[in-house]
């Protein structure tokens, strides 16, 4: 039985080193040309390579990200668990960065740096905490994650899932009678959804034009949820003020791609979170051991609903 570490060497030195310290029973392998394909159980990757079938006895995928959407699930068979990283590093980069992002929307930040370029020294009417209402689109580990670390601000917070939640200061809304409902209120929207194809294109000129005018967005789902030419008109209209991005499709953007030069976008290449690898190794571990106690592995992924 192998744990096969399919990814950059740099973490996966720290995965082997916490490997051997925490499951020193289990052969650690981070090269697929040297180990032995009928040993490997475990596998973790960000893609899936294009011979998985040589793993026969493989149990586990593991996703190296907090999403899954880079599989191809379809092509993978059955009976192997598909699971997704879950990690205190992870959620911790998403509170920063969308903590950074609904700030610099509040205080205007688009507008400021505009000026800036154009040497206009001139202040914008402020709106306090307040009065200026955050939504989020995903109340799973993430979405859940940002509320938490945005209540001091003292914004009023709301949130959307597929399924009912209830999340003490989170006005909570399900389903897409709860989407027309929070739209209508939300003056900041967070897209934190996995993709799927329910969640794909979701980010549109229809979208847009249920938000409040002149309501901003912050990206951090995946590149496909958004309509670029959708975001650029709504942008230019000034139905939304502005828009921070951090996923885009493709990833990296052409280098003619109007988000990089326009005024209103603050565009970063897909850095919002990225995996941590002495807590992500942690997590992994602490799933193997989940696994051979006979329990479900934390962040398994229902195939049906694709996340
Ligand atoms: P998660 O725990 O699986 O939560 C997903 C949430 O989305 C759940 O609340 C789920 O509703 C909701 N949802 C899914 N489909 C929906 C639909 N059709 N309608 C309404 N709600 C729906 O995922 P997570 O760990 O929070 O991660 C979310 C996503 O963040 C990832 O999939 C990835 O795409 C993205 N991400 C981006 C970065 C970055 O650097 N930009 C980093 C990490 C992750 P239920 O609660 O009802 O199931
Ligand atoms: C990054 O986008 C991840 O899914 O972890």
């Amino acid at each position: 039985m192998t744990f096969l570490f399919h990814s950059d060497v740099r973490r996966g030195a720290i995965f082997r080193e916490a490997f051997a310290h925490d499951l020193p029973d289990l052969p650690f392998s981070m090269d697929p040309g040297t180990v032995d394909p009928e040993t490997v159980r475990y596998l973790i990757t960000w893609t899936v390579p294009p011979d998985l079938k040589r793993y026969r006895n493989l149990e586990v995928l593991f996703s190296i990200g907090a999403g899954v959407d880079q599989f191809r699930i379809a092509d993978v068979p059955d009976h192997v668990k598909v699971v997704r990283m879950v990690e205190e590093g992870i959620v911790r980069m998403m509170q920063e960065y969308a903590t950074l992002a609904v700030l610099s929307l509040h205080r205007d930040l688009p507008a400021y740096l505009d000026q800036q370029r154009q040497r206009i020294w001139q202040a914008l009417a402020p709106v306090q905490a307040p009065e200026r209402r955050v939504g989020v689109l995903g109340l799973g580990i993430l979405g859940q994650a940002v509320l938490e670390r945005l209540k001091p601000f003292g914004f009023p917070l709301s949130g959307w899932s597929r399924s009912p939640r209830k999340i003490e200061g989170v006005t909570c809304h399900a389903g897409s009678d709860g989407l027309a409902d929070m739209l209508s209120e939300t003056d900041i929207l967070i897209c934190l959804l996995p993709l799927t194809p329910e969640t794909r294109g979701l980010l549109n000129a229809d979208l847009f034009s249920r938000l409040p005018r002149g309501a901003g967005l912050v990206h951090t789902g995946r590149g496909p949820q958004l309509d670029h030419e959708d975001l650029i008109s709504a942008l230019d209209s000034g139905q939304l003020c502005g828009a921070v991005v951090d996923v885009t499709d493709p990833e990296p953007l052409p280098a003619g791609h109007a988000f990089w030069i326009h005024p209103r976008i603050l565009l970063t290449p897909h850095v919002a979170s990225v995996t941590q690898p002495h807590s992500a190794a942690k997590a992994v571990i602490d799933n193997i051991k989940r696994l051979h106690a006979g329990l479900d592995p934390t962040g398994l992924v229902d195939r049906r609903r694709g996340y």
